[in-house]
């Protein structure tokens, strides 16, 4: 039975298993919100991996961009970022204007009528009377989640897409890196029965746990996560991987698990969530990739980070062939476009666009 947002209060969606909440968040057979990385499988991911790439070859012709621009012209997104950002926001845009949209944005609540004590239950109402789709990031952990569901039971219940929300949910980005990974892996077989190293700030690192989640998906994966123990990863996803019987080790010695790694998930300190300062005073001086360190990777590996980076990935490792965070936040753009293509309908016409130019 098909079910929507509007079906369900907001106190019963809210306490659903993560992986109960997707059922909610289609329309058609098709994603409709976009709000967690666990309302994705593997069959959907691949389908949206296929979907990126075939909008990435058409792009490459003058005929086949204009092609693509004419899917979604009468369109408008929102693009609503209360928290900062630089690849999230960019490639949002990006993928709208490939895509033919157009899109409006407020970066900066001081500049929109929250400044003026505005909830933002009423500013995501106001943006849904001008756009057709609102991308939103805040520091609020749960918020796209309750906006959807609020404007669900509005007269405009336009689709809602997090762009990273609290320390909880950061799905496109997970979308990415698994994009990312199956671009990486497809001429190695697949993701199944590799290797992923997490490094650096476990415990609040949102690109992490979607990650984490999503890798679920594939067979004979395994996990190691790396970190000091103040920023290990938590009980939550550890429980997670034990009940779906995923391999996994947490350990402090980065030296010992780069050999093991078949992609190398790099991350920084988020000390943003760390009001008091606490976590600058960790030594993360063991947990940076140095160009020392190349030698100890496989041949085949991939270093990926989420960005922005500080000090634990060294500028001269960036020109090592397997160094793909650049490739890996152009995905970002591709795999974006591909989400929102699927939404508005236009997967269908874009599969049979690039099965004819083939
Ligand atoms: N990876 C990521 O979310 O980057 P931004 O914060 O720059 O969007």
């Amino acid at each position: 039975m098909t079910v929507q947002l509007s079906d369900i209060t907001w106190d019963a969606f809210r306490a659903l298993e993560l992986g109960e909440k997707g059922r909610y968040l289609a329309n058609d057979g098709r994603e409709y919100h976009v709000l967690v990385a666990q309302q994705f499988n593997r069959k959907r991911l691949e389908e949206l991996g296929a979907l990126a790439t075939h909008i990435r070859r058409i792009s490459k012709q003058e005929a086949g961009m204009t092609f693509l621009r004419s899917l979604l012209p009468n369109q408008r997104a929102m693009l609503y970022f209360s928290q900062p950002s630089s690849r999230t926001f960019l490639s949002f845009c990006s993928a709208c204007e490939i895509l033919g949209m157009n899109i409006g944005e407020v970066r900066d609540t001081a500049t929109s009528s929250e400044f003026k004590g505005e909830t933002q239950e009423d500013s995501v109402r106001t943006f849904s009377s001008y756009f057709d789709l609102i991308v939103m990031r805040s520091q609020i952990g749960g918020l796209a989640e309750r906006m959807a569901w609020l404007l669900s039971n509005t007269e405009r219940p336009v689709p809602i897409i997090n762009a990273g929300s609290g320390k909880d949910q950061h799905p496109t980005q997970a979308l990415l890196d698994v994009y990312t990974l199956q671009r990486s892996f497809e001429k190695r077989g697949s993701i199944d029965g590799k290797t992923i190293v997490f490094v650096g700030d476990l415990a609040r690192g949102r690109t992490v746990r979607s990650l984490a989640w999503l890798l679920t998906n594939y067979r004979d994966v395994k996990m190691l996560f790396v970190a000091p123990t103040e920023l290990q990863i938590g009980e939550d996803i550890l429980g997670l991987l034990r009940s779906a019987g995923v391999k996994h080790e947490v350990m402090s010695d980065f030296d010992k698990a780069i050999p093991m790694g078949d992609a190398i998930y790099m991350t920084r300190i988020q000390d943003e969530w760390d009001a008091a300062g606490e976590s600058r005073k960790i030594d993360i001086s063991r947990y940076c990739f140095t160009r020392d360190k190349l030698a100890l990777l496989k041949p085949d590996a991939v270093i990926m980070h989420p960005f922005p980076r500080r000090q634990e990935i060294s500028v001269d490792v960036d020109d090592d062939p397997r160094a793909v965070y650049w490739r890996q936040m152009r995905n970002g753009m591709w795999i974006r476009a591909a989400l929102i293509a699927a939404i508005f309908g236009k997967e269908k016409a874009i599969n049979e666009y690039f099965a004819a130019q083939a």
